[in-house]
């Protein structure tokens, strides 16, 4: 390290190159400055509040005391520029590339030796580093070698992904005269607006302009579902008028100087139980009714009823942004956009704008995550900076950043449901109603189509004679919730799942024989009378009992249990039997264009957009594998080990048989593939892959002639001699897909080309005393039927579990009393990381199963492993049975999800949970919700009458309402309050834990 003398200019290396920056701004981070100024954007920004990891470097710097040179790994968003005089810092970019050599770690083919004392590193991790097995079927031995379908591929781009040179939305160089836009949202949940000052905004530096609806030329957006909001606000977050400024900075600079005034209005609603108190809903009840359940019940052994809460998730995807460069001529423009449907964007603009959706080109290379919640809103950011661009006549991009995101777009629906099932002592249930609510939001979104989709796949596996559910979303002041990865079934599974858990424990039986007992068995019809085989289901069950060594392990964990007073195990199965697509015609088609160019190489090019899930590596394969095991060992929580070499299309390429190094996928563009639909439902693949099949089936049909009469030929040969003889070698391939209906008066139709199905086996260790647990192990057999690409399908069931698992244990929203979100990034709100992957973590593919509706025989797997998270949920729910148990209370309690440590902590009831009880507390009346704050020691409702209350836990040096000292300032704002659905014991089980509050141990 050379020696630097202290001067006003700053000095310090990356990757080795020397940076000298004059009069360095204080405020400017690390961050901003290696991807603004240095354009080294593998560094990626994804919370801004150094919580999640994704902007980490290592830096290095000389210890002047011990004269050595320190490396230490920083969060380079809360790094100032200024305090790195003289450090060297080292990024993605420094560490490796695929042009000169790639890192050992990053490259998951190689893992570098850790030496002994840098495990310690790890210590906080699991006791062991997660590891499992993946199995799939080889394809048939005489596949020729460069056929590529059914081939463990790596993801194309994840190389790339991991040196950071992939190219995502905001990582696009800044354009000429580019202008950045930053949004006023609303501060109140239920107001009117009454005057909006942007003087002072305006005569900020660098400040452009600011973009009310008043600069809309054509329609803003729709009557209850405004772009930008006029008279009044719904909700807290809604967006209320844009700042356009030279920078980020003097654009959020500007955000604060905009007032608005508003007068509040009536009702606020929040919570679901207080949108039904005032009949507030956003669509009328969705019903499905089959058997007679009222006599039903009147036969049955017993009856139980109870209540199901599920909390709400956001989709904490990458890559936020927008960019809309508008061109010279004709009102065209051209849009950057990270979005499902590029399609909805192009309509959205085109009305917004008040132009031709001819004029307008949306390109998307890359989403970095999407999950449902890319569908719908980056058409609201993209319309809102379409119209800046169109007003100022400059390059707009906009990028939210990760609070802003989270509070502005919304995300999973919270789930209330009533349920009432009616079961023979034997476990066989003859009648279930079910009762649903969803939190909507404030405007409709997808919220009908949730419903709909909630109600119409709450019967998973079982079938059940006397059947009736019920779906309605409710409407409250909330940012309206959104599309998110399982539609509904995610929640509404959960709840006929915890019917299960009750039926079983009221019978003394184990969940896994009520499981079993009620499951579809034979060819049948569902409740909306859609016939399917449920033979795949019944193996992959049975296929998960036997992979997991289920019925020992039962055995060995009830050992554990007998042995262990403060650490409970627990184990859980879940079946599960998930339809994939949209239950409209208008959704199941595609289309493709495929060019071959003069000198052989080919373009391919589709309707779908690159999540991540690995469509493109699907349209475009690599065929020359080397020889893959059969089976791989999975370490860490990486999803695809498997080596791969050069190239070739499992579509494309099996059609054309042409060498992968002649083909290539730009991006996703309006302008090549019009009318698309959403990336969504599963079925991207399947549909694109159909219509890449038949636009490739049709260029070789016009080469036949050409290859026939020169058999012998190259590729090369046939596509020049086929441009002499004036054979277009350009084709648009179409997918007319499955017809859908769904007749919601009759209660009957065939919405759903098929099902995937699935089983998942789960087993937990809870610390009874912190409610913390670990994952012991999980088991997932999913039917892919032929999957494609087991490294990518594989890969799509681990991180969709994995998502799952978040949903049901880890991920919960809370929220101001003003209906404020509190939890706006990664260190409020806990999604999943490697510590939270099972310890051990087996996938299986089933093997020998067909269908004959998909291209090559696969299935869409993009959703579906989300519920087999709940084997989790269930596997914690029996752990914490078993100490209940052992502690002579209540074993059946009300099922709340997420299962956070608190929640597991006050259900293992004990009399030191007994003690908080005796605390004081704060009314929550509703799940998910912080409401304003009442402390009355003499009148604690929630305390005494409300199931879903909890009392808090009191900060340590406040003696409670009684004292004169005021409350500290978190209580009061209920930060430390533990809120949201929980797996809590009824008010009934406290009771019996007021009475019998001493454990035996
Ligand atoms: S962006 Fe820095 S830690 Fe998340």
């Amino acid at each position: 390290m050379p020696h630097l003398s202290r001067s006003d200019e700053l000095v310090f290396f990356v990757n080795g190159r020397k940076v000298l920056e004059r009069n360095a701004d204080l405020e400017v981070t690390l961050l901003t400055f290696l991807r603004k100024n240095l354009r080294l954007t593998g560094t990626k920004y994804a919370c801004g509040r150094g919580g999640c990891g994704a902007c980490t470097v290592m830096v290095s710097k000389h210890d002047p005391v011990s004269r050595k040179i320190r490396h230490f790994s920083v969060t380079a968003c809360l790094v100032p520029i200024c305090s790195l005089y003289g450090a060297a810092v080292t990024t993605v970019e420094g560490v490796g590339s695929i042009k000169t050599r790639l890192h050992p770690v990053q490259d998951g083919r190689h893992f570098p030796e850790i030496s002994d004392r840098f495990l310690s590193a790890l210590e906080d991790f699991p006791a062991t580093v997660p590891q499992g097995v993946q199995r799939y079927q080889s394809v048939d031995s005489h596949q020729a070698l460069q056929d590529p379908v059914g081939r463990p591929i790596m993801h194309l781009s994840g190389l790339k992904h991991a040196t950071g040179e992939a190219i995502f939305c905001d990582d696009i160089p800044m354009v000429d005269k580019e202008l950045l836009m930053a949004l006023v949202t609303s501060t109140r949940a239920h107001a009117k607006i009454i005057s909006v000052d942007l003087s002072k905004a305006l005569e900020l530096p660098g400040v452009v302009d600011v973009i009310t609806a008043e600069d809309i030329p054509g329609t803003n957006g729709a009557e209850d579902d405004k772009l930008l909001a006029v008279d009044k606000v719904l909700c807290v977050g809604q967006i209320v008028c844009a700042v356009v400024a030279e920078t980020e900075a003097q654009a959020k600079r500007a955000v604060e100087e905009t007032k608005i005034a508003y007068e509040d209005l009536e009702p606020v609603i929040f919570t679901i139980e207080d949108a039904i108190k005032h009949s507030s809903f956003l669509c009328p009840e969705k019903k499905l009714e089959q058997g007679n359940v009222e006599k039903a019940f009147e036969e049955v052994d017993q009856i139980v009823e109870g209540e199901v809460h599920v909390g709400g998730q956001e989709h904490i995807y990458g890559n936020t942004g927008v960019l809309v460069i508008p061109k010279t001529e004709d009102k065209e423009l051209d849009i950057y956009v990270s979005t499902q449907d590029p399609a909805h964007v192009q309509k959205t603009v085109s009305s917004t704008l008040n132009i031709p959706i001819n004029r307008i080109t949306c390109h998307v290379k890359r989403v970095g995550g999407g999950f449902g919640g890319k569908v719908g809103r980056p058409a609201v950011l993209g319309a809102i900076a379409a119209v800046g661009a169109n007003k100022t006549g400059y390059p707009i991009r906009l990028v939210l950043d990760r609070e802003d995101d989270m509070l502005i777009t919304g995300g999973r629906h919270p789930l209330f449901g009533k349920y009432k099932v009616g079961f023979m002592n034997s476990g066989r249930i003859r009648a279930l109603d079910i009762e649903c609510f969803i939190n909507g939001g404030c405007t409709l979104d997808d919220s009908e189509l949730v419903t709909e989709f909630l109600i119409l796949k709450m019967e998973n596996a079982y079938k059940i004679r006397n059947l009736r559910f019920r779906g309605r979303a409710c409407m409250t002041n909330l940012p309206s919730n959104t599309a998110f990865r399982g539609f509904g079934f995610p929640q509404g599974t959960l709840v006929t799942e915890s019917c299960i858990t009750a039926v079983a424990a009221k019978c003394g039986l184990l969940p896994e024989k009520v499981r079993e007992k009620n499951m579809y068995k034979t060819v049948d019809k569902t409740i909306y009378k859609q016939a399917f085989n449920p033979e795949p289901l019944i193996r992959c069950w049975n296929e998960c009992l036997d992979k997991s060594s289920f019925h020992s392990r039962r055995m060995q964990v009830a050992e554990f249990n007998k042995k262990n007073y403060w650490r409970k195990r627990g184990l859980a199965v879940v079946p599960m039997k998930f339809s994939v697509g949209f239950a409209a015609t208008s959704f199941h088609q595609a289309a493709a264009l495929v060019h071959i160019y003069t000198d052989g190489s080919v373009l391919v090019t589709h309707g779908g957009n690159e999540l991540g899930q690995g469509i493109h590596t699907k349209m475009l394969q690599k065929a020359e594998v080397e020889k893959s095991p059969h089976v791989q060992t999975l370490l860490g929580q990486g999803q695809g080990f498997w080596t791969a070499v050069a190239v070739e299309t499992p579509v494309a390429s099996r059609e054309l048989k042409v060498p992968m190094s002649h083909m290539h996928i730009c991006e996703t563009s309006t302008a090549t593939v019009p009318n698309t639909i959403a990336t969504a439902a599963s079925i991207g693949s399947d549909v694109n892959g159909r219509a890449v099949q038949n636009a490739c089936q049709i260029l070789l049909k016009r080469l036949e002639p050409i290859i026939k009469k020169n058999p012998e030929g190259t590729w090369e040969d046939w596509i020049e001699a086929a441009f002499e003889q004036r054979i277009s070698l350009s084709a648009t391939g179409y997918f007319r897909g499955y017809e859908a209906f769904m007749d919601w008066e009759k209660g009957e139709g065939d919405p759903f080309p098929y099902y995937v199905y699935g089983a998942a086996s789960s087993e937990v260790e809870v610390d009874c005393l912190t409610g913390a647990h670990k994952k012991i192990r999980t088991d997932i057999v999913m039917d892919a039927c032929c999957s494609l690409n087991p490294a990518i399908d594989i890969g799509q069931i681990e991180g969709s579990f994995t998502q799952g698992m978040g949903l049901y244990t880890t991920e919960e929203l809370k929220y101001f009393p003003e209906g404020v979100l509190y939890s706006r990034g990664p260190d409020d709100y806990k999604i999943p990381t490697i510590t939270d992957v099972p310890e051990e973590f087996n996938v299986s593919l089933l093997p020998s199963s067909q269908t004959p509706l998909t291209i090559y025989s696969s299935k869409g797997l993009g959703e579906s492993g989300m519920f087999l998270g709940s084997s989790v949920f269930f596997a914690i729910a029996d752990a914490v049975a078993t100490a209940r148990r052992e502690r002579d209370i209540a074993e059946d309690f009300t099922v709340r999800s997420p299962a956070t440590p608190e929640r597991v902590r006050m259900a293992c009831a004990d009399r030191f949970t007994e003690m908080q009880h005796r605390r004081p507390c704060i009314s929550a009346k509703s799940p998910g919700m912080l409401l304003p704050l009442r402390l009355t020691p003499t009148d604690c409702p929630g305390h005494a009458s409300d199931a879903g209350h909890l009392p808090r836990s009191v900060p340590l040096g406040w003696p409670g309402p009684e004292s004169s000292s005021p409350p500290p300032q978190e209580l009061l704002l209920g930060l430390v309050w533990p809120g949201g659905p929980c797996l809590a014991p009824p008010s009934s089980t406290r009771d019996a834990v007021t009475a019998e509050s001493t454990p035996k141990a």
